[in-house]
């Protein structure tokens, strides 16, 4: 359902487009930006009026809360353009809701939906052009909030900033995925941030992932902190594993992030009769499921990355490859969410949003 604007919205166009200078054939992932932005200002206790204008750098005290406490949250949204060059979101209120579920777990005011509509859809119409048609088009959308109130004082600030920035893309992944099973590291604890989409608990992740990275890795399964005993996520994507012909995904909790895409693909393999089980994944039955061959697939889901199947993993010592599969989930359940993003097919879960 679409809401009402209340905010006199504030525009302020280029005066020349940059998207001449962009070669859309070939993105590398959230380095290009569109032309505008849109911008709220949080002071003296409320929102004030948003304003979209042109994307620029930005200024501000060098004591400013973000950059001491990390007070910061974000979302990974995208728009789709179809044939017929309408634009489309996939089911953004929900986005919305958990922008404001993780800044409350890091004190940070709330949202108001109206402003984030009317300013999300007069950006994606003013930025129209940006949004390409064609699979593995799409303009992924970062909105953020930041604490900007300057001083050094270790509580809550009483200012902040709300952004959405947009920038076109195609894959997230260039090639093939492989991961670490990590039981060292860990990327959430119980009780902890882990669920929300908190700015540091991405960056937590860069030094344990460099290290895989040089064991030939990819990406991280991360695992529970307290025993390392059962998977949680990738980090940049919730996990999916196929036993046989059951496909298996742990719970959310509050160590793991409730996906978008995760939960949508829960309802798809409900749709096709494809039996799924939401429960704690030990490390111990995907490792024995990949030695005695019960572990078809594997794949990672996330707005960034979508459906990306996950060629093989590392435990301790040892290395696992899976080989292709025919029929394979991670294909189907790919076809069938972007048939729904892009418009190509029906949508009986009614997750498309007009713009
Ligand atoms: C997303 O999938 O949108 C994410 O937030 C993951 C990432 C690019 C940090």
């Amino acid at each position: 359902m679409k809401s009402t604007a209340i905010s006199a919205l504030h525009v302020e166009t280029v005066k020349q487009s940059r998207i001449d200078q962009v070669d859309f054939d070939n993105l590398d992932f959230g380095k290009v930006f569109t032309d505008h932005m849109f911008v709220c200002e949080y002071k003296n206790g409320s929102w004030q009026t948003p304003t979209i204008k042109p994307y620029q750098s930005i200024s501000l005290d060098p004591s400013a809360s973000v950059f001491h406490y990390g007070q910061a949250v974000f979302e990974g949204m995208k728009a789709y353009k179809d044939a017929e060059g309408q634009i489309l979101m996939f089911r953004p209120e929900d986005n919305l809701d958990r922008i404001n579920k993780s800044a409350k777990r890091m004190a940070i005011p709330e949202f108001p939906k109206e402003y984030f509509f009317e300013g999300l859809e007069a950006l994606l119409k003013l930025d129209t052009d940006w949004i390409k048609s064609g699979a593995g088009n799409s303009l992924y959308i970062r909105p953020f909030v930041i604490a900007t109130e300057a001083g050094v004082r270790a509580s809550a600030a009483q200012e902040y900033m709300f952004f959405i920035i947009c920038s076109p893309a195609q894959s997230y992944y260039g090639g093939e995925v492989r991961v670490k099973i990590e039981e060292h590291f860990s990327r959430a604890a119980s009780g902890g941030v882990g669920y929300a989409k908190a700015a540091g608990n991405y960056g937590g992740q860069f030094y344990p992932t460099q290290l895989a990275a040089k064991e030939g890795f990819q990406q991280i399964i991360w695992t529970d902190a307290k025993n390392h005993e059962y998977v949680e996520e990738a980090g940049t994507m919730n996990l999916f594993f196929r036993i046989n012909d059951t496909l298996v995904t742990g719970p959310t909790s509050d160590t793991i992030l409730d996906g978008i895409t995760r939960k949508s693909l829960i309802e798809l393999a409900r749709h096709n009769n494809i039996t799924i089980e939401e429960r704690p994944v030990k490390v111990t039955e995907l490792v024995e499921a990949a030695k005695n061959g019960s572990l078809k697939e594997m794949f990672g889901a996330g707005t960034a990355a979508v459906i990306n199947p996950i060629k093989g993993f590392g435990f301790r010592d040892e290395r696992f490859e899976l080989e292709d599969v025919p029929n394979s989930y991670a294909s189907l359940f790919k076809k069938q969410l972007t048939d729904i993003q892009y418009n190509l097919d029906a949508d009986p879960f009614e997750w498309r949003y007009l713009v």
